[in-house]
């Protein structure tokens, strides 16, 4: 070794080694000096227990040679034994850390002098806890066919953690293989090649080739019955939802080849759908090769597909190229919005999408005035400052609809074909890649701001990047539709029109939420009786007007809605609906007392970090 190797090895050590000292990027695994390049699953699903158990081998190549000690990221799980997988398999020493409230405990495993190369295997024997923030285990009567238990995993934002122990950063990807014993009569599903046809025998195997970040590492596990939608795409779900599921989604494979269209070729095979029980706390998660999905966006009319859209738009924006860290969730979340709102014009018009395009801006300005009026402005910054923060706080409508505001602002600025062409750059350039914020701004400026004839400068992009709230020179979305919409509301606000003398044929769910979602603060129980008696809003199905009905009926003490309510909150667990109307009921005294004791029958529903979150709620009210 030369002298010069020797020191910047030396260097390395001794950055690297303690290694948790300031920790970066919720990780506390030291990735300068390893890299996974494979994790090979063995688990047993203990539905009993509700753990899983066995152990993992991860593939690991050594970037910094002097470096001995191994830090793995680790939420409440039990480690059995550590080994190194040699020709006489060696015995590692380990220690885990102390348990962080937000990133778990890091997994400190030593070395030997000597490692069979620069690339070695080490197993992991282990089970997970109960409690694993990342993991769901639902008993019978918790799932809709009520007869088998189900259990899924959400590893995103840094649950992946809490099921498999690994280095569980955006900045590393693997690939993976996976055999997987569940009992007899259940099917396996993972976020790898799925065959669509296995047998119930409860021993399943997987293979992940693509290499893919931690946080989309999933698996699914449950009563579930296949039903094909196109030659690429079909729907997992047990079997009483099965046919709904495949109806509601037939446009499924449409998607998938309009976006082929837009943004390049589709390369992970096959796209397929998981719809999980209603505990599921997010709409969808785009698990390469099969989102899994809430059960409530099966609305029966096709009204709430656009979650889907948006998780297939995710194949390109965030599993193709991946945000590196949490703080660049824009460039997952916003890409993927924008590209989701080209997928509902091309598939549903232009109607459609501008409608979508103003509920999202609505909802943004919310979340800002919260964040503003909370002291909190520095996260309606697209790259917030997320130091000692969850990033699972990170997601509101700031990533989202601020970075779809970006890419629009570029597409107006451009001229669509323009666009079109630098995202289908992007996407080839950084394929199967991290990026950062600075990463994808470098790449802006090389092949596009640098270009003759761009209107776009330095300090317009400085100021979506830094700037709080929503820049000036945005470009605001508008819809006709909505103005219909707005003046019917009005005229009956006025008093001119009686609910079932407006104008509302035809109208829409998107129509609907911009009725309800823009009824006054203070509007009275009385007068919303008069639209129940018209509308029958308490009865609705649609799990997106019933959210913005009851946050109506809560604020105007509609007592006819209660029951509702109580019904609502506990058979849904999707956080974007469940989470403010608790909010709003807290804001009373009574409605303190009456939170309380929904909570107290729902809680058993919710996924354990929603139940975590309203815990800590309800401990401050
Ligand atoms: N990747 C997200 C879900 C997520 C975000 C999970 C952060 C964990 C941490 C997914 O793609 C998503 O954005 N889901 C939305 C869908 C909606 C925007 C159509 C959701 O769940 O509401
Ligand atoms: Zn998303």
């Amino acid at each position: 070794m030369t002298l010069i190797r020797l020191l910047a090895a030396v260097a390395i050590a001794v950055i690297v080694v303690p290694a948790h000292a300031a920790v970066e990027g919720h990780t506390f695994s030291n990735t300068r000096a390893f890299r996974t390049t494979h994790a090979s699953l063995d688990l047993t699903a203990d539905f009993t227990q509700q753990r899983l158990k066995g152990y993992v081998d991860l593939t690991i190549e050594q970037l910094a040679p002097e470096v001995r000690q191994l830090t793995l990221d680790t939420r409440d799980l039990t480690i059995h034994i550590v080994r190194l997988q040699a020709a006489t398999p060696a015995p590692l020493e380990f220690k885990l850390g102390k348990r962080d409230a937000i990133l778990g405990s890091p997994l400190d495993i030593t070395l030997p002098a000597t490692l069979p190369g620069k690339t070695f295997v080490v197993r992991i024997a282990y089970e997970t806890s109960p409690n694993a923030s990342g993991l769901q285990w639902l008993t019978p009567a918790q799932t809709a066919g009520k007869q088998q238990p189900y259990l899924y995993s959400q590893s995103q934002a840094i649950h992946a953690r809490s099921w498999i122990p690994l280095q569980d950063t955006p900045q590393i990807r693997l690939t993976y293989d996976a055999h997987i014993h569940t009992p007899p009569q259940l099917l396996a599903v993972m976020s790898a090649g799925n065959d669509v046809n296995a047998k119930r025998n409860g021993d399943y195997r997987f293979e992940m080739p693509q290499a893919i970040p931690s946080y989309l590492f999933a698996l699914g596990i449950g009563d579930l019955a296949f039903k094909p939608i196109g030659p690429r795409t079909g729907v997992f779900a047990e079997p009483v939802t099965v046919d709904a599921a495949a109806r509601e989604f037939s446009d499924v494979e449409s998607m998938l080849t309009t976006c082929e269209k837009l943004f390049g070729p589709y390369r992970w095979g096959r796209y397929d759908v998981l719809i999980l029980p209603p505990s599921f706390m997010w709409g969808g998660m785009e698990n390469p090769r099969v989102t899994f999905l809430t059960p409530t966006a099966i609305a029966g009319d096709k009204s709430l597909v656009s979650i889907i859209a948006h998780e297939l738009a995710h194949s390109w924006s965030g599993n193709l190229v991946t945000n590196g860290n949490w703080e660049s969730a824009w460039l997952n979340e916003g890409m993927t919005t924008y590209l989701e709102r080209r997928i509902v014009e091309a598939l549903y018009g232009t109607d459609r999408r501008a409608m979508d395009d103003v509920l999202g801006l609505q909802s943004l300005q919310r979340d800002i005035a919260d964040f503003t009026e909370k002291g909190a402005a520095q996260l309606t910054r697209l790259t917030p400052n997320l130091d000692g923060r969850d990033p699972d706080d990170n997601f509101s409508d700031v990533p989202y609809e601020k970075g779809r505001l970006f890419v629009g602002f570029l597409e107006a600025r451009l001229g669509r074909a323009k666009l079109d062409e630098f995202l289908r750059g992007y996407f080839d350039h950084f394929s199967f890649q991290s990026v950062t914020t600075p990463d994808f701004v470098a790449y802006l400026q090389k092949n596009l701001l640098s270009q003759p004839g761009i209107n776009v400068s330095q300090a317009d992009i400085q100021e979506w990047m830094e700037g709080t709230g929503i820049p000036q020179i945005a470009v605001l979305p508008q819809s006709d539709a909505f103005d219909r919409v707005d003046v019917q509301r009005q005229a009956w606000l006025d008093g001119n029109t009686a609910p079932n003398k407006l104008q509302v044929q035809g109208w829409t769910t998107q129509q609907w939420l911009q009725f309800l979602d823009n009824l006054p603060a203070d509007i009275s129980a009385a007068r919303l009786a008069e639209l129940d008696a018209a509308f029958h809003f308490t009865a609705a199905t649609n799990s997106e007007i019933a959210h913005s009905w009851l946050k109506n009926a809560i604020r105007a003490q509609y007592i006819a809605a209660w029951p509702r309510l109580e019904q609502y909150l506990t058979t849904i667990g999707r956080r974007k609906l469940v989470r403010d109307l608790y909010d709003e009921l807290v804001k009373t005294r009574d409605g303190v007392v009456r939170a309380k004791a929904i909570y107290a029958k729902a809680r058993p529903l919710y996924q354990v970090p929603l139940a975590q979150q309203l815990d800590e709620m309800f401990k401050s009210v």
